[in-house]
């Protein structure tokens, strides 16, 4: 019997309940749909041209996410700040988001002190810390997440407020058929990659397996190009393992010649193709392609395919699926996924000075 099969495992390796938040995920994504439906944003939020969204790590991502489906619906430009400061361009027709799980994110904190003196609309979302408290004394709008988990585990709270805003104010195509497809989804994820469905039938325990003991690099494209990252962001945080990840068309123009030096790279590497039917069919075919490269390099890889109709549902089932192959590869490293010390270091070091 495996290891992934037996319950005593996740007890004593998850004593925080990391694969608890992988099963409340879809449940997570409905409630997070239903509280931005409750918002209510001043109409004037509504006419902006432009809006930017500031984050770190597991509070940045579900921003690069909105970015893509507003690039899909060809609606307004979206773009993700992950630093200090603020971009030059924002101006009083921006929504200007600050997207902090802890509210304390310094960066973040840093782009909501210099966005005061701009005239653009601001909205925080967050669970408190100090930009909950900044956003209210300066009488911005909040969108309180309501969960208590790790930030990165948080993402159906962060990504789907997101959507519910950007839905409410007109900014994205309507997205309530295709939020009702995505928790079918969801919900077939869960019973397909779930703890108790055995390693023989379950798709997340057996490329996890695969992924054991290796470098995995994740190969995305269009709608799955931010999936793709934040595979390698929860193989890194849960796993605590090495992973990358690059996008198609572009790695076909460089990342492809560089399959054979180091040998041992090579040989120690798993590539995972996400692919999804919605994709530009040549670059279809160049997933293909690219697989006959790696195969003559002999270096390992495995195609995942993306299912549901709507590029939402595509988008998030893969999220959970990546998710549970992280919180699967944790297991198999005999690490607890959900402690960050290293993450948990840095910030402290950086508040003493
Ligand atoms: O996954 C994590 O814990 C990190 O990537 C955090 O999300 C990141 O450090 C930013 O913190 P916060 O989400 O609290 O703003």
């Amino acid at each position: 019997m495996s290891v992934l099969d037996s319950p005593p495992l996740y007890k004593q390796l998850d004593p925080s309940g990391m694969l608890g938040h992988l099963h409340r995920f879809p449940e997570e994504c409905r409630r997070a749909w239903d509280n931005s439906m409750r918002l209510g944003l001043p109409s004037e939020y509504a006419s902006v041209n432009k809006v930017v969204i500031s984050g770190m790590g597991g509070s940045a991502i579900g921003g690069e996410f909105i970015r893509r489906l507003a690039v899909l619906d060809n609606s307004v430009p979206v773009a993700v700040h992950r630093d200090y400061g603020l971009p030059p361009f924002v101006d009083r027709d921006t929504l200007l988001i600050f997207s902090s799980y802890s509210g304390n994110t310094e960066e973040t904190i840093s782009c909501f002190t210099e966005s005061l003196s701009t005239p653009a609309r601001k909205l925080a979302i967050t669970t408190g810390g100090k930009l909950k408290e900044l956003a209210q004394q300066e009488g911005f709008p909040v969108l309180a997440i309501d969960y208590a988990s790790p930030p990165r585990a948080a993402f159906p709270h962060s990504f789907v407020s997101l959507l519910g805003i950007f839905n409410a104010l007109g900014l994205i195509r309507d997205k309530t058929a295709d939020s009702q497809e995505t928790l079918q989804v969801l919900g077939s994820i869960a019973g397909q990659a779930g703890q108790g469905v055995p390693l023989a039938s379950n798709p997340a325990k057996q490329l996890a397996t695969q992924l054991h003991g290796r470098v995995t690099v994740v190969y995305g494209a269009g709608l799955l190009t931010e999936v793709a990252q934040r595979w390698k962001t929860q193989i890194n945080e849960n796993s605590k393992a090495w992973a990358f990840h690059e996008a198609l068309p572009e790695l076909n123009h460089n990342a492809v010649v560089g399959y054979q030096f180091p040998p041992e790279v090579g040989a120690g590497a798993v590539v995972v193709l996400l692919h999804s039917p919605l994709l530009h069919q040549r670059v279809s075919l160049r997933y293909h392609l690219t697989q006959e490269l790696l195969a003559r390099q002999a270096v390992k890889h495995r195609m995942v395919e993306a299912t549901g109709r709507s590029a939402l549902a595509q988008m998030l089932g893969m999220v959970l699926l990546g998710d549970y192959v992280s919180l699967y590869l944790a297991m198999l490293n005999g690490v607890d996924p959900t402690g960050v010390p290293q993450i948990d270091y840095l910030k402290s070091r950086l508040s003493q000075s």
